[in-house]
């Protein structure tokens, strides 16, 4: 009997040290300790020894039993140690290998040349103010010292949404609303926007385009305050060494109405193909303020004066970055986008 317990010692040790989970521990222990293990069979034995082999099974016994629990717990914590460090491989993050690229966004190269002029304008007292796109007729036209069938409207073909509503062909519109609101106070604005006009679409035209309408009411307000402000404008938009000259024009809403055109960045003055061969490139219309314009928004012409001017601004960043073809700001083209 005592040789059967000393077997069952050995197999015990081995069986529990290949107990691989924690079920798998507890089936072997019952195996070795529970109802149906040979220990109860050796047990039912022992009434046929003597007191002395009594004692001394029962002791081996013990013995055997406390071995089997401490073997157990002692695998127990190593299964549990093993499942740790499992866990702790199977989660582990790998530092080194490259992280997932995400795409990061930027600023329109026409929204990026918008806030630009605006910093200048800023920087010159200016504020800034917006309309809508969907325009009254009396604002876009009227107000603007453009009766209805006033020959200059065709200059604008427009989008007409009802004979009184279109969509506004210039940021001009926004002077009259400015002037409306501001009740005879003096003004100061520029005015941002998408403006539409009914044109076939080539490299230097687009049916939807950005303006900059800027305007300046007040006591004593020369051409001379229209050329210095342009200048400064036009110097820090496209370089210190830029020069602006006035050219004799025709805007309805303003006179004397003047063509701006900036120096050729590109050479200088001096005539190349990009200013065909004229030294200038025509970049604005300006003027002082129409007396029928401010008459018809509340302020006397007689004490009041003004300048106004509008700009493209494509045409600006096209010539600030050397852009060849107006569409290429709204065809969405990353290959395009990613060069600003
Ligand atoms: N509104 C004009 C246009 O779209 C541009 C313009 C010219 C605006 C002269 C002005 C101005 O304010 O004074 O063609």
């Amino acid at each position: 009997m005592l040789e059967k317990l000393m077997e069952m010692k050995e197999s015990a040790k081995e069986k529990i040290s290949e107990a691989k989970t924690i079920q798998e521990l507890n089936e072997t222990k019952s195996l070795y300790l529970g109802k149906k293990s040979p220990l109860q069979a050796l047990f039912s034995q022992m009434k046929d020894l003597t007191n002395e082999g009594k004692k001394e099974l029962g002791q081996k016994i013990n013995e055997f039993k406390t071995m089997v629990e401490e073997e157990v717990n002692k695998r127990l914590e190593k299964i549990k140690e093993e499942e740790v460090e499992r866990r702790l491989k199977m989660e582990a993050i790998d530092v080194t290998l490259p992280g997932k690229e995400i795409p990061v966004g930027a600023l329109h190269v026409l929204t990026k040349t918008i806030e630009e002029m605006e910093d200048i304008f800023l920087s010159m007292g200016y504020s800034v103010v917006e309309g809508p796109e969907v325009e009254e007729d009396k604002f876009n036209f009227e107000m603007m010292n453009l009766p209805k069938n006033h020959p200059a409207r065709d200059m604008q073909d427009s989008f007409y949404i009802n004979p009184n509503i279109l969509l506004r062909t210039h940021t001009s519109p926004v002077q009259a609303r400015t002037m409306l609101k501001a009740k005879g106070e003096p003004i100061k604005v520029i005015c941002p926007g998408k403006v539409y006009r009914r044109d076939d679409d080539d490299a230097t035209h687009s049916h939807q385009f950005m303006q900059l309408e800027g305007l300046v009411v007040d006591k004593d307000i020369s051409m001379a305050d229209l050329k210095g402000t342009l200048s400064l404008l036009m110097q820090k938009m496209l370089g210190k060494n830029t020069k602006i000259r006035f050219r004799p024009s025709y805007f309805p809403f303003t006179e004397p109405s003047v063509e701006v055109d900036v120096t050729c960045f590109k050479c200088g003055g001096k005539g190349c193909p990009l200013c065909k061969g004229s030294g200038w490139i025509e970049v604005l219309g300006g003027g002082k303020v129409h007396p029928n314009v401010l008459k018809m928004a509340g302020y006397d012409p007689n004490v009041y004066t003004g300048f106004a001017f509008g700009i493209g601004i494509e045409r600006i960043a096209m010539l600030k970055h050397g852009i060849d073809d107006i569409r290429n700001f709204y065809i969405s083209d990353p290959r395009f986008l990613k060069q600003f």
